[in-house]
């Protein structure tokens, strides 16, 4: 049996980067066997698809190549012309996007029940063309993947002493199969497939696309032999599936040409997108490494106009979890949980390193004629807080998730709700609130969501497509 839905699937277009008033492009696409897929046809001439890699008679293929950044434009694949949105230069319009699946039971949902949200983000498109689609984490629930195998099937919690290099090297085929399924089936849905031909994408990962609380789990999982095995394949997957690349050969807008970490930031006229990588440098006292922090810095002190767009993963701002977290550690049953909460920025553990992402996004913000706004995935809510940052500044956390990971009970939302009411002072000077989404009564929205950033002239605006509520009123950012 074919591990493919299809025999071909794709073009997903991925953006490598913007550079010299181009966008320039990735088109991954995977196909049964090896014999190549079509080129990609632009104006210039043809430009044939590379094999990446192939795994389980399944080859990754990718073409890279350039289109305008200042007009729009289009590209041909497989006798079908698709228009791109390009002009990044004026007005123009984003899409903010996270968890797209569940930990248990995703590949066997219905699918235009489990991809509406996605059909309406098509129409969006349809009515208004979007430029870029963020993906800020979990794109892939990669949970089950451990199953069925005998090193990793109770992975976390109980793992063999001593696997051999034999064994390891099966498991490995195991996880690649399991990862390669997952991706083929999230690309082949007819709503993901249509808007990715037409729309670039930039996707930033989170603990999903490797494994739930990667990076918050204790070292003797973390560093254990199947532990990095897993690690290994979720990122040659991440690297393969939503960056189109390979280790060696990571697109520009990386940081770390190695990928030590992978943080990479975007720089179009007026907009900055940057997206630091809080998983591949954590651990359960640290969330980024000398790496993250390295591009953190280095982009402070980067002289940028306009609005910067920081893709946080993990929510920046949020309610007072620390009560939580310490209830938590006190009932013995409720100590998964604590791991839960050990994932986010207001942990106890993380609260110094949370502080200084803080200043720095402080100091960013308070530089001349510049904006900056926080945007993150992660809870499966729509929510949003600010940041009073002194001066008459702000900084704004909007949270939009999941597009297909269905929301949790109203009561989660109410208890948010209720902790929200305490508030988090974690630099006492600029106090941070939870807020209500324009037209909401609510703090915390309990119903699948997206997110859209439109800027016109110089002025930014976001709007929540809500499943339920549908589009609210915009708010400026
Ligand atoms: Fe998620």
């Amino acid at each position: 049996m074919s591990p493919l839905p299809a025999p071909v699937i794709g073009p997903i277009l991925i953006l490598d980067d913007v550079a010299g008033g181009r966008m320039r492009l990735s088109a991954l696409v995977l196909s049964e066997g090896a014999a190549p897929p079509p080129p990609v046809e632009l104006e210039t001439g043809a430009v044939a698809l590379q094999a990446l890699a192939a795994w389980d008679g399944v080859t990754v293929w990718r073409a890279r190549f350039d289109r305008p950044a200042d007009r729009p434009s289009s590209y041909r694949w497989n006798g079908t012309d698709h228009a791109l949105q390009g002009d990044l230069t004026g007005d123009l319009r984003l899409a903010y996007v996270s968890c797209n699946g569940e930990e248990v039971g995703d590949l066997d949902r219905e699918g235009s029940e489990r991809n509406a949200m996605w059909a309406r983000l098509c129409e969006a498109h349809r009515r208004r063309p979007l430029s870029l689609l963020l993906h800020g984490g979990d794109q892939v629930y990669a949970d089950e993947a451990t199953e069925g195998h005998e090193l990793s099937h109770d992975w976390p919690a109980r793992l063999p002493a001593d696997p051999s290099a034999a064994a390891l090297a099966g498991l490995r085929r195991h996880l690649r199969a399991r990862f390669l399924a997952r991706y083929a089936a999230l690309y082949a849905a007819p709503e993901f497939a249509w808007l990715a031909a037409r729309v670039p994408s930039l996707m930033q990962w989170d603990d999903h696309d490797i494994c739930d609380g990667w990076g918050s789990l204790r070292r003797s999982r973390t560093y254990s032999p199947v532990g990095q095995t897993l690690f290994a394949v979720a990122r040659e997957s991440f690297l393969l599936f939503q960056q189109a690349a390979v280790d060696g050969d990571l697109p520009a807008r990386f940081a770390d040409p190695a990928g030590l970490h992978l943080g990479w930031a975007v720089h179009a006229p007026g907009l900055r997108l940057l997206a630091p990588d809080l998983r591949s440098e954590r651990t359960r006292r640290q969330i980024l490494g000398p790496g993250g922090w390295a591009m953190m810095e280095a982009e402070a002190a980067r002289p940028a106009e306009g609005h910067s767009f920081l893709m946080s993963s993990v929510p920046l701002l949020g309610p007072r979890l620390s009560l939580l977290e310490a209830l938590m550690v006190a009932i013995p049953r409720m100590q998964r949980y604590e791991d839960d909460l050990r994932d986010q920025w207001q942990s106890r553990a993380h609260r110094d390193e949370w502080r200084r992402m803080l200043r720095l996004v402080r100091d960013l913000a308070r530089t001349d004629g510049h904006d900056i706004t926080a945007v993150s995935g992660e809870i499966h809510l729509a929510t949003r807080a600010v940041m009073d940052l002194g001066q008459g500044l702000v900084l704004n956390q909007l949270v939009a998730s999941g597009i297909s990971h269905r929301a949790p009970p109203r009561a989660w939302a109410r208890v948010l709700g209720a902790l929200a009411a305490l508030g988090e002072d974690p630099l006492p000077e600029n106090p941070i609130r939870v807020a209500r989404l324009p037209g909401q009564r609510s703090r915390y929205i309990a119903e699948r969501n997206y997110l859209l950033l439109e800027r016109e002239g110089d002025a930014w605006q976001a709007r929540w497509e809500l499943e339920a509520s549908g589009l609210t009123p915009p708010l400026a950012l």
